[in-house]
């Protein structure tokens, strides 16, 4: 394993969360940090919201970031090396516990000041394919005054805080999905951050068993090449 990850690792093993500063190399933190602003400027956010995917509801008093996913084909520059970096990183977790993770997902988000988001797992009942999450800050100054802590509660008792972490530029948080409550601190400024998931289910199987009895095609856009659409 390499070195610089082996106190993250012992974090995570030990407890279920770990943090580090420095972890990925500066030019990619300050790349995401400018695509984060670009894709802001274009109006790429959206309200992330809260309850089942057939029922989404916005309740800011719950959740109040503003989200924008990465999308892997359609790379803003930054995103296509950090990508790389956390494919890596997902395979020496794997190597290190033998999680089976599979793939990642991950977006930018963007607190309003004086939003935050309630305490909360990041494991949703009957959805156990989300394994280990991933916060990297991007604000480039943030001092105590600035709120916005992310809080740790220890695992089997939300109502004990085990930790609060200042969203510093560069920091990385890593915790059990299934196991660490949590939430974060309502801001007194714009908080940025990119967060997500390192998950055991792939996209494809996922197409495939959600649509088992149906004729649709389970891959789409997968016409051979040379066959006529
Ligand atoms: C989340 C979350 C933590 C943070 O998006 O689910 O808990 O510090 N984020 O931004
Ligand atoms: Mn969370």
């Amino acid at each position: 394993m390499a070195d610089a990850y082996e106190p993250l690792f012992h974090g995570l093993e030990t407890h279920g969360w770990a943090v580090q500063d420095q972890l990925l190399p500066a030019p990619v933190v300050m790349q995401l940090y400018l695509a984060s602003r670009y894709a802001w400027r274009q109006g790429f956010f959206h309200e992330a919201q809260i309850g089942s995917p057939d029922h989404p509801i916005r309740n800011l008093s719950i959740r109040g970031d503003t989200i924008h996913w990465l999308d892997q084909n359609n790379a803003i520059q930054g995103c296509v090396a950090f990508q790389r970096w956390a494919d890596n990183l997902q395979l020496l977790m794997n190597r290190h516990f033998f999680l089976g993770l599979r793939r990642s997902e991950f977006h930018f988000a963007r607190y309003d000041k004086g939003l935050g988001y309630r305490q909360h797992m990041d494991q949703h009942r009957g959805q156990p394919h989300r394994k280990i999450s991933l916060v990297l800050y991007l604000n480039r100054t943030w001092h105590q005054p600035d709120g916005g802590e992310l809080c740790l509660y220890a695992p089997g008792d939300k109502t004990r805080e085990i930790r609060r972490i200042l969203p510093q530029f560069g920091r990385v948080v890593l915790f059990r999905s299934d196991l660490i409550p949590h939430a974060v601190l309502p801001c007194n400024r714009p908080r940025w951050s990119l967060t997500g998931w390192f998950r055991t289910d792939s996209l494809l199987l996922d197409t495939i068993v959600a649509s088992p009895a149906s004729n649709d095609d389970p891959f789409p856009g997968a016409t051979p090449s040379g066959a006529a659409a």
